[in-house]
């Protein structure tokens, strides 16, 4: 199995790139518009050939590279049914594994911080979306979130997977890389330790986070599985541009 982590600096997202060694084929989970070219350069380099795309749920920081991913070479798109999005080619159901090569991913229905949001479980490592990140979580003040629903999502569907599972988030911001289920139980300021239901409540809505800059573009155009908007003021510019060489990717 081939396995590689790739960070879009302007987002703070983190792409996976999951190939198959036997057929060559590969997947890209929650791959970003502007990274497209540097994305294509590293499958190109590993010799690879991208058979899909898939996105943990409809991002409001980025545009998905799903639907121009498919254009230029032909990869499928997969997101979660819920969503029902009609520019997807194969919708994802809770606990129907999807297979590339011998690569097989698990969908898990992780809602809260938005309420068609899925992780992916792929053998020792979990890809936990915006649901579970490294000591944090995704917000749940937009896009139907819900913070009840994502405490459930978390200590009823992701803590209980073995404790050396590995938690690769969709975000960091201080360069984390990966954590563990152990470590988040533990550790996790939100819902680790133990805390309870009322108490994370508390701690969400007091979050009091900025209105999200891009989520007005990013979201439609995520709903069309990634179309940047010809409309973006030149602030946004660089979201739908070419991203500068960067050392990780
Ligand atoms: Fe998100």
């Amino acid at each position: 199995m081939i396995f590689k982590q790739l960070f879009e600096p302007i987002s703070s997202t983190y792409t996976y790139l999951l190939g198959c060694e036997e057929t060559g084929q590969a997947i890209l989970i929650d791959p970003v518009i502007n990274a497209i070219d540097r994305d294509l350069r590293v499958l190109d380099d590993l010799g690879l050939r991208l058979e899909r795309t898939l996105d943990t749920h409809i991002h409001a920081d980025h545009i998905t590279a799903a639907r121009e991913l498919k254009t230029r070479v032909g990869s499928k798109i997969a997101a979660p049914a819920l969503d029902r999005l009609p520019c997807v080619d194969l919708p994802i159901e809770e606990n129907r594994p999807m297979q590339v090569g011998s690569l097989s991913l698990t969908g898990l229905h992780t809602p809260g911080h938005t309420d068609g949001h899925f992780a992916y479980l792929f053998r020792d490592r979990v890809f936990t979306g915006d649901a579970l990140l490294i000591e944090g979580c995704g917000r749940t003040d937009f896009q139907n979130g819900d913070s009840e629903a994502l405490y459930r999502s978390v200590t009823e569907k992701l803590f209980p997977l073995p404790d050396e599972t590995l938690v690769y988030p969709a975000h960091d911001y201080t360069g984390r890389h990966v954590s563990s289920i152990a470590q988040e139980k533990a550790r996790n300021p939100r819902l680790g330790a133990g805390k309870q239901l009322e108490e994370f409540k508390q701690i969400m809505a007091g979050l009091k986070l900025p209105y999200p800059k891009f989520i007005d573009y990013a979201v439609p155009g995520n709903r069309q599985c990634g179309v940047c908007p010809s409309d973006l003021p030149e602030e946004l510019q660089q979201y739908c541009g070419v991203m500068a060489a960067s050392p990780q990717g």
